[in-house]
Parts: structure tokens; C-alpha cells; sequence
């Protein structure tokens, strides 16, 4: 363990909380997390991990005697002057982000000159202004603000706090800007020194960015089936290009996960709300959402109508490496795949769990074989290295039919057809 260094709180112990609170604690921190969630404080201050993350665990357990758990603010406030907010900020049904778990932290805080709300949450631009105004409303102005998004991703998010591209503080240059900056140092990542307004949209900036990306590259592929180009050899020609970069250009069935979708959609009303009509992004979304649902007329195109149809699902999570399954593309094309009458068995190495109470109706089987068995035809959803490793052979032998649909385009044709399967891509030759 590192030496002792500043104290900070963490409210909100979902997936950014808990990884900035354990990282911190690595850093040399005592954290203090609050949750309102009682059961897990309760699991966590057992030393159970509530979600799925790699190393997260272990990083928890290693830390264990400078992390505390409560369900009470005030816990945190009495021992850290850095307060780091990391509750959810889902859509409404509008589209908007909804605030209300980060206006009832707001609500709570007391009026102090010591403290400072580091907002770790993806908010609106103008979020902070709004914030720091009620503060001064209600005689709490003395409370500093910073905004310092968080860019981990699931999956790899112990990596990407240590190792981060870049350490955003957007601050009206006062001490709590320079305490988080400090809090960071250790990393010797890029730092962004901002404003706040500038911070929060770098933020929105960059996920809508990336989510155009997949759905540029989708569109491609989809161009691709057409004309009879590869997208995997387009995107390497393209991706070699320094001003494009490789990153972000593997065509497949769509983004899920609980940000993208969010921040785009909370961008593109951010700019409505404001005057502005984003047209990009309303694009950005619907090839995304057709782009889930194109697996379904692919199926229909070998099978036919898919009533009474056996089709195993491999992979369930969002994305591998995680157990999230918000947003999953699994979950559209779960639902559209009941809907025609198709029989459904899925696998899912870690998310079974999660996926289990948004979809009661699959069948849930404990291995890929299982998921696979009597199959008309086989969905890898979720590129999880385990089923990116199966024995294509075996998994030929056990199905009814022969039709492999990869939808993240991971697997090797050549193998996959040398085991006497189907294999379709999405927008491979
Ligand atoms: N998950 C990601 O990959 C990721 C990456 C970057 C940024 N973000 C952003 O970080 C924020 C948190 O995301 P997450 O995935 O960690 O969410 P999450 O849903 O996993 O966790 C949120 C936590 O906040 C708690 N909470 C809600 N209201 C509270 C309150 N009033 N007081 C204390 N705790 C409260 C919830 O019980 C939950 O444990 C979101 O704004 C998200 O957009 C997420």
C-alpha cells in the first residue's frame, strides 16, 4: 500500500464509485462511501463486491483497513473535504439525464467552507452552474465544485483509472481544483484543466464521439454486404490512418451499456433545450437500434420465418469482462426474437444473473454447449475470450441446424466453416 495521503468521500458505490474508491485507496487515501442502498453497504462492508469488475475484489480486499462503508453522509463529510459524487444519471423519458439522484445529494450536503462536490457523474453541460447557483441560494456558497469526469470503461476500468489517456478538472481555479489535482498527480496522466462547463461537455463530447464511431463503421459493414467488400479489411485500410485511428472501428450488432445511448441522447437534447438541432446524433442512435435488430432478418433470410425456431444465444453482457447488462444489444434482440415465436437458450459466462430479471423467458443454460444443443442456429452476442475459444466442432455436433451468426465479427470463418458450421459475419465477405 501506498503512504497515507488526502481523505476523500464517494457517494454512490456503483461501478465508478467503487473503482474510484478502491483506486484511491491503492493511491494512498482513506475513503468513506456512501451508498443509499443499504444492503449494499451491508455487502460491501463484509467484503462482498456487488458487481462484476476484474481485480476490483482483490483491490477492495487489499484496501480493506482504509475503506469504510455507510449509508450516512455525514460520515464522509466529518472525515474528507474531497466529496466525489459517482450516483447514476439515467434517461428520463424524454431522453434527458435525470438528476434526481445528484440533486438529492445536493440537497443533503450541509453548508460548509471546506468542502468540495467533485462531480464524477456524466451531467449536462451547465449542471455544475446550476449546482453551485442553489448552493449560494441557500447560503452555501462556501461549498467549492469541481467537475472531474470519469472515462473508465467496464471491463478494463482498474486499468483505466491507474492508466488513465487523460485526468479532466474542469474548477473556477480554486483550492478544491488543486486538491484534486493533487489527488491525481501520482498517475502522471494528461491533465485537462478546465472550466466546469468545458469538463462536463468533454465528457458528453467524447462518448458521442465514440458512439458515432461504431455507428459509422456499422453502416460500412452494412454497405459492405452489399457490394461484396469486407468491412474487417476496410477497417484496417482506414484505421491505419493516424487522423482515424483503429480504435472503435469493429463493426458488429450495435453499442449497448449504460452510457452511450445516455450521453448521446442527454447531448442531442442538451443542444435542443439550448436552441440547437444535433442532427448527427438522432442518426447515430437509429442505425444503432436497426443495427441490433438486422441479426433477426439475417436468421430470417437462412431460416425463414422463425417461429418455433431453436436459436442459442452466446453471450449476454453488454460487453465482456462485466456483468452489466444495461442497454445490452442481447436484450433487443432477445425480445424481437420471442416476439417471431423462436425458442430461446442463452449462455452467459457472468451476467446470467443480471440478464435473469430483465429476461425471465430464455432458457437459461450453464454452459455454451447447453445454450447451443438443438440449435437451428447460434448468436455470438458477447465476445467473451471463452466463447471466442469454443470447439466449433463440438458445438457443430450438438446443433439441429448449421448457422453461426457472429455478431461482433471476433471469430476465424476459415475454423468456424472447417467445423462444418455457416458462418455470417456482419459485413464480411
Ligand atoms: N459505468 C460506467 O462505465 C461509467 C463510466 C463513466 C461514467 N459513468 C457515469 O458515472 C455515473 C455512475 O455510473 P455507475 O455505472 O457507477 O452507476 P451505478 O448505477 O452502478 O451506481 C450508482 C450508485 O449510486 C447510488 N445512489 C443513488 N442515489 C444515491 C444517493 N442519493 N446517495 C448515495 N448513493 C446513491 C446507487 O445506489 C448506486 O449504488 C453515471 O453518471 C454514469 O453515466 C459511468
Amino acid at each position: 500500500m501506498s503512504p497515507a495521503r488526502e481523505p476523500i468521500g464517494v457517494i454512490g458505490t456503483g461501478y465508478v464509485g467503487l473503482v474510484t474508491a478502491a483506486g484511491f485507496a491503492e493511491l494512498g487515501s482513506e475513503v468513506w462511501c456512501v451508498d443509499i442502498d443499504a444492503e449494499k453497504i451491508e455487502r460491501l462492508s463484509r467484503g462482498e463486491v456487488p458487481i462484476f469488475e476484474p481485480g476490483l475484489e482483490d483491490l477492495l480486499a487489499r484496501n480493506a483497513e482504509r475503506l469504510h462503508f455507510s449509508t450516512e453522509p455525514k460520515d464522509a463529510l466529518e472525515q474528507a473535504q474531497l466529496l466525489f459524487i459517482a450516483v447514476g444519471t439515467p434517461p428520463t423519458h424524454s431522453g434527458d439525464a435525470d438528476l434526481t439522484a445528484v440533486n438529492d445529494v445536493v440537497d443533503e450536503l450541509p453548508g460548509s467552507d471546506r468542502h468540495a462536490l467533485i462531480m464524477k457523474s456524466t451531467v449536462p453541460c451547465g449542471t455544475g452552474a446550476t449546482i453551485q447557483r442553489i448552493f449560494r441560494d441557500r447560503g452555501k456558497g462556501g461549498m467549492a465544485y469541481v467537475s472531474c469526469p470519469e472515462f473508465l470503461k467496464e471491463g478494463s476500468a482498474l486499468k483505466d483509472f491507474m492508466d488513465p489517456d487523460r485526468v479532466v478538472v474542469g474548477d473556477n481555479g480554486d483550492w478544491a481544483g488543486d486538491a484534486v489535482v493533487e489527488l491525481y498527480s501520482p498517475l502522471k496522466a494528461p491533465l485537462v484543466r478546465t472550466d466546469v462547463a468545458s469538463a462536463e461537455m468533454i465528457k458528453l463530447a467524447a462518448n458521442a464521439f465514440l458512439a458515432t464511431k461504431i455507428s459509422f463503421i456499422n453502416e460500412i459493414a452494412n454497405v459492405c454486404e452489399e457490394t461484396g467488400a469486407d468491412v474487417i479489411e476496410v477497417a484496417r485500410g482506414v484505421g491505419l490512418d493516424d487522423r482515424i485511428g483503429p480504435k472503435f472501428l469493429q463493426a458488429g450488432i450495435g453499442f449497448g451499456g449504460s452510457c452511450f445511448s445516455k450521453d448521446v441522447s442527454a447531448l442531442k437534447l442538451l443542444a435542443a433545450n439550448s436552441g440547437y438541432h444535433f442532427q448527427l446524433l438522432n442518426a447515430v442512435t437509429e442505425v444503432n437500434e436497426l443495427q441490433k435488430r438486422r441479426v433477426v432478418s439475417k436468421l430470417q433470410r437462412h431460416l425463414g420465418g422463425l417461429a418455433g425456431k431453436r436459436i442459442g444465444l452466446l453471450g449476454l453482457a453488454f460487453k465482456p469482462e462485466t456483468d452489466d447488462m444495461r442497454g445490452a444489444s442481447s436484450l433487443v434482440l432477445a425480445a424481437r426474437l420471442l416476439a417471431e415465436g423462436a425458442v430461446v437458450s442463452a449462455y452467459d459466462p457472468i451476467a446470467e444473473d443480471e440478464a435473469r430479471k430483465l429476461m425471465p423467458q430464455l432458457a437459461y443454460r450453464d454452459s455454451a454447449f447447453g445454450a447451443v444443443q438443438d440449435a437451428d442456429a447460434i448468436v455470438l452476442v458477447t465476445e467473451w475470450e471463452e466463447l471466442r475459444a469454443l470447439d466449433w466442432s463440438e458445438v457443430s455436433g450438438r446443433m439441429r441446424g448449421d448457422l453461426l451468426v457472429d455478431g461482433r465479427n471476433t471469430l476465424d470463418p476459415e475454423t468456424v466453416r472447417a467445423a462444418g458450421l455457416h458462418y455470417e459475419g456482419i459485413g464480411r465477405r
